[in-house]
């Protein structure tokens, strides 16, 4: 797995410059654009949709790491990915068969994440593990940013950790909500590795606050897993 990366979330950018908010992020060192979408269904929100990481696509090299929000993700997989997604996860409670999710997302060239909401088993993913490239554990309940950090999402952070290297899989685990300077040394020390941020990185100075992130991750390690 190597290093640790950052996954500014553009939920909490200015979307009316988008592209200086992106330019930003990777001038400061980001590698990834974590992209949400939501369908007022699986979450009360509302956000992005295709049209959105079309756009995205043409100004940024940056990994398009999309993460869905809405229920039955299945008949979109193609279309994000023809917008230019690099990465695609989706909700293992989101109602498709997650094994043909992960297949379709597959097929469509992508990189594969299952996400998992804060009150579903920690357990209930194991299954889906040794196919997919990364794990999206919500720390926060899905939709919306600025929410507080859930302190019972260390311990499941460590588990799926845990579980991932005893198994000897090569899976990432990305954390999502509420991620701050508080949090986020603990949840890298526990075993995440994708680091997601929304508020945190555009709310204020985007350039400074993301250097400041590169450089806490750069500086944190993995602490003996539990
Ligand atoms: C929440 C989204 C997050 C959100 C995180 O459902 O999945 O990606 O943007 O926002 P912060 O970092 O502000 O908690
Ligand atoms: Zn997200």
């Amino acid at each position: 797995m190597g290093h640790n990366i950052l996954a500014p979330s553009i939920l909490a950018a200015d979307c009316a410059d988008l592209r200086t908010e992106i330019q930003t992020i990777e001038a400061e060192g980001a590698e990834y654009v974590h992209i949400d979408v939501m369908d007022g269904v699986f979450v009360p929100s509302l956000s992005f949709g295709i049209p959105v990481v079309e756009s995205v696509r043409k100004i940024t090299k940056l990994v398009l790491d999309v993460h869905l929000m809405i229920i039955h993700p299945l008949k979109y997989i193609k279309q994000f990915a023809e917008a230019g997604a690099d990465s695609i996860t989706f909700h293992m409670e989101s109602g498709d068969d997650p094994d043909e999710v992960i297949e379709a997302i597959r097929a469509a060239g992508c990189r594969v994440g299952i996400s998992i909401r804060p009150g579903t088993p920690i357990e209930d993913v194991y299954k889906y593990l040794d196919k997919v490239d990364m794990l999206l554990i919500m720390t926060v309940e899905p939709g919306f940013g600025g929410q507080k950090y859930i302190e019972a999402s260390t311990a499941r952070i460590a588990q799926a950790r845990y579980h991932i290297n005893s198994c000897d899989l090569k899976v990432n685990i990305e954390v999502d909500g509420g991620i701050t300077e508080e949090t986020v040394r603990t949840v890298i020390e526990v075993g995440a590795n994708v680091i997601v941020a929304g508020s945190a990185i555009f709310h204020g100075d985007t350039a400074a606050n993301c250097r400041r992130y590169v450089d806490i991750l750069s500086h944190t390690g993995p602490g003996e897993v539990l």
